[in-house]
């Protein structure tokens, strides 16, 4: 793993860095906002609950100061930045929507837009947009998050960073998102929707590359992280919840990383002066910022571009303009 000290700090008073994080409150976000933050970026912190968002942002301001304490000397060159709470939630497009507004008023430019946040293997719901939570959690919302928020990016020539999963790889041949999977079990079939939405943002990615090249726009699958609250809908069922908690430890015992160590692809992709927009537009990253291929299907340009149509589609027939 990198060492994410070798990155670029920045003094907000001489250089003001700007970066917009969903679902930054809780496992990997909250430590990708932690490194922004210790870079000196102004981070928004996009959530849906206000009292989770300011309590994480009482414990990466200690977590900061913590850190920086036990540096001694070394300490000089780090300049924090600020954190801020914005409303956001993404199964609600006008939130949505209003949220992209409220930073287009404050900011003149954005450097970073992180699409992190998920839900993963809920049961089949629809949102009161008449999507699927998962799709448009995972996806919709952070189409039109970017879509409304790229003339801030084009500005700064930013950086838009989209996690996605090596779950993806489930979706093994292209589905179109008309396909909604709502069968039962829902524990397999689940998963094939989650698989999509993540297909989908990597294809999003690619074609964001193609349309807006000057915008660095890149996908990462951070690793297996079985702490975080990802999972939370499965260990907290009742019974074969404690069954699933044991899974999920097992897993992470043997092929997971830490919370922190789940973060550092995004901080890497974030940060790095070594990708640039010439060379490395478009590409998947997995754990501590390694370079990748995702499936067939996720590179796919001509089902990236059905994909992207039905999603214009999908969001004009809502009454949302893109
Ligand atoms: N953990 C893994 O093993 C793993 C593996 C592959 C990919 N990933 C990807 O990594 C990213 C981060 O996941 P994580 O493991 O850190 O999960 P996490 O701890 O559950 O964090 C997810 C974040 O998304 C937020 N969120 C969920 N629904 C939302 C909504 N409707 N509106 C606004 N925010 C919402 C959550 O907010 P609340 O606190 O309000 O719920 C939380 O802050 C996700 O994109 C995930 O798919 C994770």
């Amino acid at each position: 793993m990198f060492n994410p000290d070798s990155l670029p700090h920045y003094d907000p008073a001489e250089d003001r860095k700007v970066a917009v994080i969903t679902g930054g409150n809780s496992g990997i976000g909250w430590y990708t906002v932690l490194h922004l933050y210790m870079h000196g970026f102004v981070v928004y912190i996009c959530g849906r609950n206000s009292n989770r968002v300011n309590e994480a942002i009482k414990e990466l301001k200690t977590e900061a100061a913590k850190r920086i304490s036990k540096r001694g000397k070394d300490s000089l060159k780090i300049h924090l930045g600020s954190l801020h709470y914005l409303h956001n939630d993404l199964s609600d497009l006008k939130c949505v929507e209003r949220a992209a507004s409220k930073i287009c008023k404050k900011e003149e430019k954005l450097d970073v837009l992180i699409n992190n946040a998920a839900t993963v293997a809920l049961p089949y719901e629809l949102t009161k947009d008449n999507f699927e939570i998962q799709l448009q959690t995972n996806y919709i919302a952070h189409f039109l998050l970017s879509i409304r928020l790229l003339p801030l990016l084009q500005k700064a020539r930013g950086r838009l960073i989209t996690l996605t999963s090596v779950c993806h790889q489930l979706e093994f041949r292209y589905w179109g998102l008309g396909q909604d999977w709502n069968y039962e079990p829902n524990m397999i079939f689940t998963w094939l929707r989650y698989a999509m939405a993540k297909t989908a943002s990597i294809q999003f990615t690619k074609m964001m590359a193609i349309k807006y090249p000057e915008v660095l726009c890149l996908s990462i699958h951070p690793g297996m992280v079985m702490s975080t609250h990802i999972f939370s809908y499965w260990t907290r069922l009742p019974i074969v919840g404690i069954f699933f908690w044991m899974l999920f430890q097992i897993v992470g015992l043997f092929l997971g990383v830490s919370n922190e160590q789940g973060s550092l692809a995004t901080v890497r992709c974030a940060l790095s002066p070594q990708l640039n927009t010439e060379r490395d537009n478009g590409k998947y990253f997995t754990t501590g910022g390694v370079e990748s291929k995702p499936s067939y299907i996720a590179n796919n340009l001509d089902d990236a571009a059905s994909t992207w149509i039905w999603t214009v589609h999908a969001l004009r027939d809502r009454g949302f303009k893109v």
